[in-house]
């Protein structure tokens, strides 16, 4: 299967993934990694396991849906079968959602339908929430509210800070980002009806 893979900054998940493909775990090739960020260092990653990669700025186009409609466009030429958000810092318009419908997925750093957005892991401490976490979810139209597919949580404590728990949520991502991309890619998992389907074997 073809894989695409969505970036803006570090790169960790994407690295989770490469190192996945690379040994087998997901039974699939990362085509190519598209930036909206000319420096992402995700980018160097992807250069260094020999995987095409694709600076695309937002400079020039008329507005979000334009500019998503151009970046679709170069993103077919690689004929993915899934597109992977990993840390993709933009807003996508429904122009994009609905044309990669069941087949975009990313992780959101909270138990989400807690804080969708940004500036998560400081709302879970200033509410004193007991837990924390991370998310994978297909994409729909509302921002970080598509159909949950699986969730991975850290306890928290008073004493923690906002970088301890960064950190520790990361750890998590890099986990479970891999096993569900390995899961869509073996035919396992499924956006049906607004819903996640997974063959009852995944678990
Ligand atoms: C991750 O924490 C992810 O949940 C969020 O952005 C971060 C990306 O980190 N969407 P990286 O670029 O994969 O290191």
């Amino acid at each position: 299967k073809n894989i695409v893979v969505l970036i803006s900054g570090s790169g960790s998940n994407l690295q989770a993934i490469i190192d996945a493909c690379q040994s087998g775990a997901i039974n699939g090739t990362i085509r190519a990694v598209f930036s909206n960020v000319s420096d992402a260092y995700g980018l160097t990653r992807a250069q260094q396991a020999g995987i095409a990669t694709e600076v695309a700025e937002p400079k020039g186009f008329a507005d979000r849906t334009a500019y998503d409609i151009a970046l679709a466009d170069r993103i077919d030429h690689y004929q993915p079968d899934l597109i992977v958000l990993a840390g993709y810092m933009r807003i996508l318009s429904p122009a994009f959602v609905n044309r990669y419908s069941g087949k975009l997925l990313n992780i959101h750093p909270s138990l989400l339908p807690k804080y969708p957005g940004l500036h998560t892991h400081s709302q879970a401490l200033a509410n004193g929430d007991q837990e924390h976490g991370t998310t994978v979810h297909f994409v729909t139209e509302e921002l970080d509210g598509g159909p949950i597919i699986l969730q991975a949580k850290i306890p928290l404590s008073a004493s923690d800070t906002e970088a301890d728990i960064i950190g520790r949520v990361q750890v998590e991502e890099h986990r479970i980002y891999p096993l569900v991309v390995s899961w869509f890619v073996n035919g396992r998992l499924a956006m049906r009806e607004g819903k996640a389907w997974m063959d009852d074997r995944v678990l």
